[in-house]
């Protein structure tokens, strides 16, 4: 049995920080946390933090992140589909899988939830390597059958065809590997292949993701093609809202959309570097809460030029004022919660897996209270203190 002493930080609601100074977290045969108890004296003076999730990213885009074109569209057609391109060889996907899955484990992550290419076995490539890894891994071939670019077209029928392969393979394996049906977004995909993808989803149990009022020219587009003046509506006539479907960005939403979201238990994913990278708009935190919606933070690369969660945090402060406990609530229990497994990640407690992150304690801050350490962790570069990594009790880095 494996012991871990150290001042324990976990967010067991939005803002709530509960600091266990000098405990040992005691770590069973299976890898959860069998005990929380005081430390006989002192423990070493480092932080112990649940492992983060991070909720929306695109491992593919790893190579072109930082590219400044926008709005969302342009770089989509000048930066994203050209690179996504590439992914047809399975060798170049399996070399760009592993340095960005390896990058967001160093940063403390141990759950990815990440888009694929149209690629079926880029997408299997990347299930591979996170497996290699040890990760916890939710992620699926991306969907594209309408008004794709040239050279990442597909069929609706190849494209179910082939999504539904991966599932039946990938979906539940080893308790950590998870398929996501990923219609790219309402543009690039029909309403037949959405309701298609709701049917299978239900079949396997899997999770659906896609972006929803992202930005200002998607949603104009939009309009222009289907009249739909409402973007939640126009998933809901596809029912496609619902507690496995993870939606990314959701930042222009009216007071009836966000009603839709919270009645049908839709999951939100808040990408804050992504928002303000392409100038897409500003997250409506006050409306979520007014409704009483929950969120969980994502990284979106390559949209987003950082994998670290404490640069989404800082980004997500740059938009809303939220507390830094609020913030890593998000990046932490809030985002498991979004994935329905808050019973088992999120905060350090007995029964949930060992999923933990430990940072050295900055010499600097020596005399600080926790609250001012994880203030300035999220404002200069938290990750850099980053020492261990745990999942499900088992030492990664
Ligand atoms: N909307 C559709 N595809 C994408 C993507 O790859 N990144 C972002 N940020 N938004 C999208
Ligand atoms: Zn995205």
């Amino acid at each position: 049995m494996a012991t871990l002493a150290g001042h324990l930080v976990d967010f067991p609601a939005p803002g709530t920080l509960r600091h266990r100074p000098d405990t040992v977290l005691r770590i069973d045969a299976a890898g959860r946390i069998e005990a929380v108890e005081p430390h006989d004296g002192p423990a070493p003076r480092r932080l112990i933090l649940p492992a983060f999730l991070d909720l929306h990213t695109h491992w593919p885009q790893w190579r072109v992140r930082g590219r400044a074109v926008i709005p969302l569209l342009r770089w989509l057609d000048q930066v994203i589909y050209p690179e996504e391109r590439r992914f047809r060889n399975p060798s170049e996907a399996r070399r760009v899988a592993r340095a960005f899955l390896q990058e967001a484990l160093r940063l403390g992550i141990t759950t990815v939830v990440s888009y694929a290419t149209i690629h079926a076995r880029a997408t299997e490539v990347a299930f591979e390597e996170a497996e290699a890894l040890g990760l916890r891994f939710v992620s699926g071939k991306m969907m594209m059958d309408a008004f794709a670019p040239p050279g990442l077209e597909e069929s609706t029928d190849a494209s179910l065809a082939e999504s539904e392969d991966l599932a039946r393979r990938w979906h539940g394996k080893h308790g950590r590997l998870f398929y996501a049906f990923s219609p790219r977004f309402a543009l690039t995909v029909t309403p037949d292949l959405l309701q298609e993808v709701v049917r299978l989803a239900r079949r396997y149990d899997a999770y659906i993701q896609t972006h929803m009022a992202e930005s200002p020219d998607e949603i104009q587009t939009l309009r222009e093609r289907t009249g739909a003046t409402s973007y939640a509506a126009y998933y809901h006539r596809a029912s496609l809202l619902g507690p496995r479907t993870l939606l990314g960005h959701c930042i222009h939403l009216s007071e009836q959309d966000a009603e839709l979201l919270r009645r049908t238990e839709s999951r939100v994913v808040h990408n804050p570097s992504a928002n303000l990278f392409l100038h897409s708009g500003r997250f409506p935190v006050e409306l979520l809460d007014r409704v009483g919606l929950d969120f969980g933070l994502g990284s979106d690369v390559g949209a987003g030029p950082s994998l670290s969660p404490f640069e989404v945090m800082r980004d997500a402060f740059y938009l809303n004022p939220l507390s830094p406990a609020r913030l890593f609530y998000h990046a932490t229990l809030g985002a498991a919660r979004m994935l329905g497994w808050d019973r088992d990640l999120g905060t350090l407690e007995p029964g949930k897996w060992a999923d933990l992150v430990v940072l050295e304690w900055p010499p600097d801050l020596h005399d600080e209270p926790v609250e001012t350490v994880l203030s300035v962790l999220i404002f200069t570069g938290g990750h850099q203190w980053v020492r261990e990594v745990y999942r499900g009790g088992e030492r990664l880095v």
